[in-house]
């Protein structure tokens, strides 16, 4: 699998002209970069209408519902997503757990949604005991998870996002990084990849990727500055 760059923007840029600003500088920076790919995960309203013709560029979501349709206010599911063509979506991520209440359950049904409708949800977690039930390996400690999502779970990437290094400048280190995704992996029943996330930057990005063995990174502040995150793409492109 080629390293995959996610930019998650969170609730960013606050206007559709900087969405369409950022979006495009960026967009120019790595037009000839081909050996990774780039996910953007803009805000919702912000999906349809910024301009992707790169192909190395796939549009993501920040999150979705677990129902497809009907009287749910303000939710986005998983259909209208892969109806704009959306690829990926994040979910758990550790904001929705805190600001809007997100437990396990509910991530779950969301992960189980996503796939049902061909999308690749990114899972974010912070801990192991986060990890679903049907993403580990029988005998092992099971998780919190009674489902059992019928479609394939080739498609699901685990996100590992220490609480202490998101948004906070100050990122985990390489050995412990890589101590954690060595962990990780060991509880999961697929070869599924697994992402570092967490005050990444144009400096340590190609570390997580190179020394720790990170199938890729999802970048939230500096994926704002758009010749920051270019730097980023470069870096782990070069690595
Ligand atoms: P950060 O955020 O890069 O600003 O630390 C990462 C994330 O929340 O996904």
């Amino acid at each position: 699998m080629k390293p995959l760059i996610v930019a998650n923007w969170k609730c960013n840029p606050t206007t559709l002209e900087g969405a369409k600003l950022l979006f495009n500088s960026v967009k120019r920076g790595i037009q000839n970069i081909r050996n990774l790919e780039v996910v953007i995960c803009p805000p919702f309203p912000y999906l349809s209408i910024i301009n992707n013709q790169l192909s190395i560029i796939k549009l993501g979501a920040q999150d979705c519902f677990w129902e497809e349709r009907g009287a749910y206010t303000g939710e986005i599911s998983p259909k209208m997503l892969k109806d704009l063509g959306v690829e990926y979506v994040i979910i758990g991520h550790s904001e929705r757990r805190k600001y809007q209440q997100e437990k396990d359950l509910m991530i779950y049904k969301k992960i189980e949604a996503a796939l049902k409708r061909g999308l690749k949800p990114i899972l974010c977690i912070d801990k192991i005991p986060q990890l679903p039930s049907f993403l580990r390996k029988r005998g092992g400690r099971r998780g919190r998870n009674p489902l059992r999502p019928k479609k394939d779970l080739e498609d699901v990437i685990i996100a590992y996002e220490p609480l202490f290094a998101i948004g906070t400048g100050k990122p985990c280190s390489i050995d412990k990084a890589k101590k954690m995704r060595i962990a990780i992996k060991k509880k999961l029943n697929k070869n599924i990849p697994i992402l570092y996330g967490g005050s990444v930057n144009s400096e340590n990005a190609r570390d997580y990727v190179k020394k720790a063995g990170f199938q890729g990174l999802l970048v939230g502040g500096a994926s704002l500055n758009a010749q920051e995150f270019i730097k980023i793409v470069k870096n782990v492109s070069e690595a």
